[in-house]
């Protein structure tokens, strides 16, 4: 299978503002349109506005999918997946990456730069732009977070 090249959104705070400027790199250099969010210095910055950002437009549909980094992930991956329709996916080894989209359909992928060296973020997000979803059991698995009921009862 062909890979995607639909554009993609990016966002991260200041501590992932050097690693999203590589990865910014390494998808225009794959033929990739990329929507920079921001941030866009090392200024020190609230995470999740970015994510926000990145996450309200894959939730509303104006981007099929979007990468996010922080220090950790954990705050990003966090704040993304408040949003409906939205499937953010911390990884930080090639597996988990890969089986984000196998399994998940993963739509964000959310990098720590504090935790994963730019080597292995390259190679995470490579595969995770190569590996297609499987669908199958795995969409029906998918449908069920649509019916999700949230409320809280005592
Ligand atoms: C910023 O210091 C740090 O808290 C942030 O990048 C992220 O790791 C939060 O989850």
């Amino acid at each position: 299978m062909p890979e995607k090249k639909t554009p993609i959104i990016i966002g991260s705070d200041h501590a992932a503002y050097d690693l999203k400027e590589k990865v910014k790199a390494f998808l225009i250099g794959r033929g990739i349109d990329v929507e920079d969010a921001g941030c866009h210095n090392e200024n020190s910055v609230d995470y999740p506005d970015f994510g926000i950002k990145v996450a309200s437009m894959v939730s509303a549909g104006k981007f099929e999918r979007g990468i996010l980094l922080c220090g950790t992930g954990i705050g990003m991956s966090m704040v993304a997946n408040k949003f409906p329709h939205v499937r953010a996916a911390l990884c930080t080894d090639l597996f988990s990456s890969i089986m984000s989209k196998r399994h998940n359909n993963s739509n964000i992928l959310v990098l720590g730069a504090r935790v994963v060296g730019d080597i292995l973020a390259m190679e995470i997000v490579k595969v995770w732009l190569e590996t297609p979803f499987e669908g199958g059991r795995h969409q029906r698995r998918l449908d069920k977070f649509d019916r999700i009921d949230t409320t809280i009862t005592d």
